[in-house]
């Protein structure tokens, strides 16, 4: 199959959706690999590494998209790419479809095949294209708070881990899901005193096996306890398809330390602060009521080396499936896969997808 891979446009975006190695797989399997000049060098690799590989380079973004079966991007086409779409064109990337719809028409008329990453869905509801993001964030989160408790960033001037003598900062996780956990691994790791919050008591024995934390429900009652002696609070908290709950309320920020921080890795979601506002890696954060917040909505963006190859290591398996077998068969033989198809040939064959657009929907099934 012919596999084409743009560089991404969107802004300050410096992902790429096939690594080196991945196009040497794919070619390796018998397909063709085209990539954009320069697409990689966000991610710290050069067109001559895809040379190397065995890829085809092109300068013209037209040209991948025209002669293209199956395209493979990271985030979702943008207005200057629709018309580059073609019926039956096999789009493999994140979309987010249910929050635009003039990207999902652009689509819908286009004829082409979209397979959204972040609906790819496993047997008991785990999304293997979206997890590794969620370790990026997790994991980048605790290293994000501990650089802004310290004081020339405004912080309250503590070392995560403290020293011998000193204690240790408290991290308060609200959330021990994916974000949760990987913020847990290293704010632990670097010697802080943990706690995390959930409301799955499953979750909270899971991590109170797993790792050197304390576990407690997250009520109200509890919550405030906890936000009174807390250094860093990380809000990692997700009720799937739903905002954020607000857990943290303006009013209380009147009881956390001056110079204490926020990091609110669900903006994305509204965030579970009341205070939280969107913010950007050039400028991520600003003070309220003493409390430094942090809330960058694409935390990986900031870490395109690492959020590449964790992106790649997850979707490869699936541009293999969907190149050597075409989405059809593919998806027939693989539900996960499947449960990715969000459009194909004019119609949207995700009901979650149509549901949040009010727009009809068939099931993928009648066009496989
Ligand atoms: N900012 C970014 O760049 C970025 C990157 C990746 C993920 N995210 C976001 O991070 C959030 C968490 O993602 P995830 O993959 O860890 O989700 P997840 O589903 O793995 O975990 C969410 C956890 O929140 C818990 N929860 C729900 N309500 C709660 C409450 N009231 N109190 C405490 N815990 C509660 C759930 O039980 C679950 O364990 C999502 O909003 C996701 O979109 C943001």
């Amino acid at each position: 199959m012919k596999i084409g891979v743009p560089k991404e446009i969107k802004a300050n975006e410096h992902r790429v959706a096939i690594t080196p190695a991945g196009a040497a797989a794919l070619i390796e399997a018998g397909h063709e690999v085209t990539v954009e000049n320069g697409a990689g060098i966000g991610s710290g690799f050069s067109d001559e590494q895809y040379m190397k590989a065995g890829a085809t380079l092109s300068t013209h973004a037209g040209s991948i998209w025209s002669q293209a079966e199956l395209i493979v991007k990271v985030k979702e086409p943008i207005a200057d790419e629709w018309p580059h779409l073609k019926k039956s064109q096999i789009v493999f990337t994140y979309f987010h479809f249910a929050s635009n719809l003039a990207l999902t028409k652009a689509h819908l008329d286009s004829g082409a095949i979209c397979i959204a990453y972040e609906t790819v869905e496993g047997p008991s509801g785990e999304l293997p294209l979206l997890a590794p993001m969620s370790e990026v964030a997790g994991r980048m989160a605790t290293q994000e708070g501990a650089k802004y408790l310290e004081r020339q960033y405004g912080g309250r001037g503590i070392l995560l881990g403290g020293v011998p003598g000193v204690a240790a900062a408290r991290v308060l996780i609200l959330g021990g899901g994916i974000v949760g956990k990987n913020a847990a691994v290293i704010a632990s790791g670097m010697g802080a005193r943990v706690t995390v919050m959930d409301v799955s008591i499953a979750r909270l024995r899971h991590l109170d096996e797993t790792l050197p934390v304390e576990t407690l429900y997250s009520s109200r009652h509890n919550l405030l306890e906890q936000i009174k002696q807390a250094d860093l609070i990380i809000g990692a908290v997700l009720i799937p398809g739903a905002a954020a709950p607000r857990l943290i309320r303006r009013t209380d920020l009147s009881l956390m330390q001056p110079g204490s921080v926020i990091v609110d890795v669900a903006v994305d979601q509204g965030g579970c602060a009341e205070t939280t506002r969107p913010t950007t890696h050039a400028d991520p954060v600003y003070t309220v009521d003493g409390v430094i917040h942090y809330a960058v909505a694409n935390m990986p963006g900031g870490v395109p080396r690492t959020s590449t190859l964790a992106l790649t290591n997850a979707t490869l398996p699936y541009v293999l499936e969907l190149a050597n077998e075409g989405w059809q068969r593919a998806l027939r033989e693989n539900p996960a896969l499947k449960r990715g198809l969000n459009i194909a040939s004019g119609k949207i064959t995700h009901p979650a997808v149509a549901e949040s657009l009010s727009l009809p929907h068939v099931s993928p099934e009648s066009l496989l």
